[in-house]
């Protein structure tokens, strides 16, 4: 009764479209392809694979498998496990209001440009006269940002008051695959351009010259964004592995994710390097690579073709952050749900769904209005409210996207992974006292008789080597934010 109050994934294949929705994101789009551009390609690539197999699928089931077992959100597993766990819980649920926040700012951008491409394929001009330099004028264009921005959120409202089968499942069923294939016309178009080559040398041929330079840097680089593009952090694949069924099998899902994550990291990469390769931009263009930089890139491919292709980018990107963006607005949404559920009342997700995204509306505000922290704007950057200028600003105070990136994907969230890593390892498994005991987490993967073989090198990873990681992580994000 009470499953079928709070709802369940309708079938595997829906499932894994939802969670690799919530992965497939801005991170595996903008971020990855940015950050293996001034990271040293190659080498960076390398580090990253290596992350996924040791912490990211890791903490991946670790997170599955404890919302399954207790059948709760981000708050609610850690709460069903001891009171004294509610704060990780939290951790959680705040991180998920702070990057949704920005995330949708983002995606109201994207979904600009996707626009603008649209209106251009008919002979409009869909970039107001700016051209090239759209992105300049759209930071200061308060109404265009705010008008994205609520058409992004409505968007994910819709979805999430659908409800975890017919809202949420629904919806990445259809965009996983269309994204994909997308993505794929895409990357043909990109290799049959002259000069397209040495995007995929840069990727590709081995290069260790970035390691050796700046061994920590790339570490921690890749950590990083190897722990925002698998969603992980913040009790989202808790939420997420609440609604699965007790016949599931944890340990395959638990490496299907990340797989198809990477996949689609490296295939981005497949269209973004090459592609800026043929038409004369720099790989380390740094974030303004997904807006200027692309851009750049279909201006110079010109005519009808180049606002196609633009139009399929920006609309494939659109798809990929919805289906972020509504995992995020779902971890706070089951909170509150669970929270009602266990006071005895009915779920109200509807009424929940639009509570919380408003709230969370009012506080992305700041991010849509200061123009990233270009100065001069609507709302003053933090910077500019501290009187700070030259070698003052920094990372985390530079725009209001940053502090709150700071906040969560700088701390909350390695803070929260290395606390739950630990509870799993030295916690929940057996002690000198209970020699005979099995590890909760492990019993759980054992549900529906699926045998879990590789229990060792997960315990190893969950007791020394995710907490390590973390660490790493922790001291990378602030070295990046202060340094
Ligand atoms: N993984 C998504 C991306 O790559 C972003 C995202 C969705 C996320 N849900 C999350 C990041 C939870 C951290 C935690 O863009």
């Amino acid at each position: 009764m009470e499953n079928q109050s709070r709802g369940q994934w309708g079938s595997t294949f829906g499932f894994l479209m939802a969670a690799v929705g919530s992965a497939v994101g801005l991170g595996n789009i903008w971020g990855f392809p940015y950050k293996m551009g001034s990271n040293g390609g190659f080498a960076f690539l390398l580090v990253y694979i290596i992350m996924v197999i040791f912490v990211g699928i890791i903490v991946m089931l670790g997170e599955l498998a404890l919302g399954r077992k207790t059948g709760r959100g981000a708050v609610g597993a850690y709460v069903a496990l001891s009171k004294k766990y509610k704060w990780v819980g939290m951790m959680g649920v705040a991180s998920g209001f702070l990057i949704l926040s920005f995330y949708s700012v983002l995606g109201g951008m994207v979904l600009r440009y996707a626009v603008g491409y649209l209106v251009s394929m008919f002979g409009a001009d869909g970039f107001a006269g700016a051209g090239t330099g759209f992105f300049g004028f759209l930071l200061y264009d308060y109404k265009g940002m705010l008008l994205c921005y609520v058409i992004f959120m409505l968007i994910n409202i819709v979805i999430v008051m659908g409800g975890i089968k017919g809202g949420i499942e629904k919806f990445s069923s259809i965009a996983m695959p269309a994204l994909f294939f997308m993505l794929l016309a895409v990357i043909i178009y990109v290799a049959c351009q002259p000069g397209a080559g040495e995007g995929y040398a840069f990727m590709f041929k081995p290069d260790f010259t970035a390691l050796k330079e700046d061994f920590l840097g790339v570490v921690r680089t890749a950590a990083g964004q190897m722990f925002f593009s698998l969603s992980l952090g913040m009790g989202c694949m808790i939420t997420y592995g609440s609604y699965l069924a007790k016949n599931e099998n944890l340990q395959r899902n638990a490496v299907i994710i990340p797989v198809a994550d990477s996949i689609i990291a490296i295939l981005a990469g497949c269209a973004v390097m090459p592609a800026c390769a043929a038409f004369g931009v720099d790989f380390g263009a740094g974030p303004g690579l997904l807006f200027a930089s692309m851009q750049t890139v279909f201006s110079n491919m010109g005519g009808f073709a180049g606002n196609l292709m633009g139009f399929l980018f920006y609309f494939l990107v659109l798809l990929a952050a919805i289906t972020s963006s509504i995992s995020l607005l779902e971890v706070c949404t089951t909170y509150a749900i669970d929270k009602r559920i266990d006071a005895g009342k009915d779920p109200a997700r509807k009424k929940i769904t639009v509570i919380y995204a408003a709230i969370i509306f009012v506080v992305g505000l700041p991010v849509a209005l200061d123009a990233l922290g270009s100065g001069g704007a609507a709302i003053p950057a933090p910077y500019e409210l501290l009187g700070l200028s030259g070698d003052a600003i920094k990372g985390w105070n530079d725009c209001w996207l940053d502090v709150y990136d700071l906040i969560s994907e700088g701390i909350l969230m390695p803070l929260g992974a290395l606390v739950m890593s630990l509870i799993i390892g030295w916690k929940l498994s057996p002690t000198r006292k209970h020699r005979d005991r099995e590890n909760l987490i492990v019993l759980e993967c054992q549900e529906g008789g699926h045998t879990f073989k590789a229990y060792k090198f997960f315990d190893i990873c969950f007791k020394y080597i995710v907490p390590f990681g973390m660490l790493i992580v922790l001291y990378g994000q602030i070295v990046s934010f202060f340094g």
